[in-house]
């Protein structure tokens, strides 16, 4: 029995993928073995949190040459001046604040607080992307936040006003550390605020690609609430975000005497109708994710029995586990396109899909195109209106499949 990284109460299974290997190492040639683990996922009835059965050695993905860069999409650079403008919003009344930013990547957030000298650091492991925040003029810690390097920062620095982090707290296992590490770190009116992919809206389009080594948690406003409660902590709001196909922010603030928002009663309960804080919510979880990959693979094999080509955009970290899983590789897919410098030339780790420039695609204009980066529709469909109006077309799989 798997047992869960908040309480330590047996897990019940929802969903099983079978071997997998690691999301975003992308292979400079295809290799004659790979490194693989099982991936599935669990829920615990006790914390309501829902997380991976198995765990990768967080070394294994987050170090010099992590492939995801923050600022490939322009919707994402916005959306990150926005929360900046946010934190300053929340420090406009301190004479000196601090800022900390959790996974500040390349420094896509935290350069907008950096240019107006305030006083700040990122904690960010991956070397490479580290080296980028640097050049974009911010303070960076090379390394893993957790509760001992919260410590390490509160004697260098001082207490925190802000501590933040985006799409990166559901990427750490040892989850009450870093919590708790937080707590003492945050000013007695400090705010800690971080989202990630929300497990409501994984779950209303069973968008499953969002499940893979990185992603340790998938959390709702039940699960932090409890996750927060239990290490000094209260979540005392929640926001909706419309990036990554659903994410939500939540607020944390240090004791349990907190005035609490409105927003956090009304998101838990429609949670609770989702039957989320029960096994019930899930059970139909796994029959619904075979049916897409089936449905997907189906619909790819017909159109290259009809001669037609299909490439594919994005290669995104998630499309692992949708390519892997659904048994979806060079022979249905001739090349992902992509606009990370370093990914092109590469290939999909165990799909073996090469990767080409997003030039590559224009000139090639293939008939069909699977929208990996579905998360980014919208930004996508808007940079690709010749490609449609040449008759082009987009196939997307959340929460059906459909040829747009
Ligand atoms: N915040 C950015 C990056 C998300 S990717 C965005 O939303 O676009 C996740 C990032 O978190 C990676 O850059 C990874 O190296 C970093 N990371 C992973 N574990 C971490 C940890 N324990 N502490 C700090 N950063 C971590
Ligand atoms: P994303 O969906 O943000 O993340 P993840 O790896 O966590 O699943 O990744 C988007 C990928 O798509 C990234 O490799 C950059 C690429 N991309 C393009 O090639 N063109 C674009 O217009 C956009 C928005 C993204
Ligand atoms: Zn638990």
């Amino acid at each position: 029995m798997n047992s869960c990284k908040v309480c330590d109460n047996d897990l019940k299974n929802i969903v099983n993928f079978g071997p997998m290997p690691i999301s975003n190492r992308f292979l400079p040639a295809p290799p004659e073995e790979e490194f693989l683990y099982e991936l599935s996922v669990g829920f615990c009835s006790e914390c309501y949190m829902v997380q991976l059965e198995k765990t990768v050695d967080p070394e294994m993905m987050f170090n010099e040459n992590y492939a995801f860069f923050s600022s490939t999409s322009k919707k994402m650079e916005n959306h990150f001046d926005e929360m900046a403008e946010d934190i300053l919003e929340i420090i406009a009344n301190q004479t000196s604040p601090f800022v900390i930013e959790i996974g500040c990547n390349d420094g896509i957030m935290l350069k907008n607080i950096a240019k107006r000298g305030i006083h700040h650091l990122g904690m960010e492991p991956s070397g490479n992307v580290a080296e980028r925040a640097r050049e974009n003029g911010v303070e960076v810690f090379t390394g893993f936040f957790n509760g001992k390097s919260a410590l390490d920062i509160m004697e260098k620095h001082g207490e925190a006003d802000v501590i933040s982090g985006a799409n990166v707290m559901c990427h750490i296992e040892n989850i009450n550390s870093v919590l708790e590490g937080a707590a003492v770190l945050l000013k007695n009116d400090g705010v800690m605020f971080f989202e990630d992919p929300y497990l409501l809206d994984i779950v209303k389009k069973t968008s499953f690609d969002q499940i893979y080594d990185e992603h340790v948690f998938y959390f709702c406003g039940l699960s932090i609430s409890e996750l927060a409660q239990r290490n000094g902590l209260q979540l005392v709001d929640m926001a909706a975000q419309g990036v990554h196909g659903g994410s939500m922010r939540y607020f944390l603030k240090k004791g349990s005497k907190n005035r609490v928002s409105e927003n956090v009663t009304r998101h838990i309960s429609a949670e609770r109708e989702f039957n989320l804080h029960t096994l019930d919510g899930y059970l139909s979880f796994q029959k619904k994710v075979n049916k897409i990959s089936a449905d997907l693979r189906k619909m790819l094999v017909a159109l290259k029995e009809q001669g037609q080509r299909i490439a594919a955009y994005g290669a995104t970290s998630k499309s692992t586990t949708l390519l892997n899983f659904s048994k979806i590789g060079p022979e249905l897919i001739d090349y992902i396109c992509d606009t990370t410098p370093t990914k092109i030339g590469k290939y999909t780790p165990g799909t073996h899909i090469p990767i080409k420039s997003h030039q590559h695609f224009q000139t090639d204009s293939p008939p069909y195109t699977l929208l990996l980066a579905w998360n980014h529709q919208k930004e996508i469909f808007a940079k690709e209106l010749e490609y449609r109006k040449k008759g082009g077309k987009f196939i997307t799989f959340f929460p059906g499949i459909n040829i747009k």
